[in-house]
């Protein structure tokens, strides 16, 4: 597989996330600010897109870095943040490369493990999360399990991954930015290899204004999917200890019925 992670938060994907997705599952965020506050700064978030996390705990007046593998992403970011008059710490890195200027009490990965990388390199991302940590500090990290979306359950099995790839939808409406322009995104999968534990998504975004298509852009991701027990041991050869894992951004014990688990490491 490749060197460098296939995402698709680039381009026109990294503008739609810049436009529409700071108030996505606001849970998420009190979730992560609460362990941050309570003794974990400084903090880092790891694939930290646009800000949907980072920008709300920068407000709270927390001491948080962000890196992520697109330089798109950090730009949307850096602009949100620089329109507060905040200017946080952001860096351009792969997960698996990163190399961060100080060592963190906390660190944080929401919505981004496995995405487009190989399990050696996701590997890797524990191993350095651990290296940049401090001797007390506390890794977050969540996945959604590979069961939670039916529809993309279904393709484990043969017949159905037969049918695979699926056909472009029709677009999802238009919505308005505020730059005046609309954008339109349509994904699909491609590709389930059960064996491999990875599912392919292409992602087609449009770009419109005054009803004239301006550009259009087809991306791909691969996600690693991932199982609990499989992570534990992934962590635990990582050197992490104590691990908890907790069900949907809340603070129970995850059960069959979280979509999103969080695992809870310590170094
Ligand atoms: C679904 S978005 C989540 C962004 C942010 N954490 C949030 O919850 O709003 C996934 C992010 O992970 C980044 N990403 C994907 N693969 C990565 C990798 N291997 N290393 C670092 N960042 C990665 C993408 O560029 C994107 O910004």
């Amino acid at each position: 597989m490749q060197d460098a992670p296939q995402t698709w938060h680039y381009g026109l994907i990294a503008k739609w996330w810049s436009e529409f997705n700071d108030d996505f599952r606001p849970h998420e965020v009190s979730y992560f600010q609460r362990y941050i506050e309570r003794d974990g700064q400084p903090a880092l978030d790891v694939a930290c897109g646009t800000g949907r996390l980072l920008l709300p705990f920068l407000r709270a007046g927390l001491d948080v870095d962000g890196c992520d593998v697109s330089a798109d992403m950090i730009h949307f970011c850096r602009e949100k943040a620089a329109r507060e008059d905040l200017s946080p710490n952001l860096f351009v890195q792969a997960m698996h490369e990163l190399e961060p200027p100080r060592r963190y009490k906390t660190i944080f990965v929401c919505g981004a493990f496995g995405l487009g990388s190989t399990r050696e390199q996701d590997f890797e991302a524990l191993r350095r999360f651990h290296e940049y940590l401090e001797p007390d500090g506390t890794l977050l990290l969540d996945i959604e399990v590979p069961y939670a979306d039916s529809k993309q359950w279904r393709y484990w099995m043969r017949k159905e991954r037969g049918t695979l790839p699926e056909a472009l939808k029709t677009a999802r409406e238009r919505r308005r930015a505020s730059d005046g322009a609309e954008y339109a995104l349509r994904s699909r999968i491609v590709e389930l290899e059960p064996l491999a534990q990875r599912v392919t998504l292409a992602m087609h975004a449009e770009h419109w204004r005054d009803g004239v298509l301006q550009a259009q852009e087809d991306h791909r991701l691969t996600i690693g999917l991932y199982f609990k027990n499989e992570l534990l041991l992934m962590l635990e050869r990582a050197e992490f200890t104590n691990v908890i894992v907790q069900g949907d951004h809340n603070d129970n014990e995850a059960t069959s019925d979280d979509d999103f688990l969080v695992f809870v490491a310590r170094t």
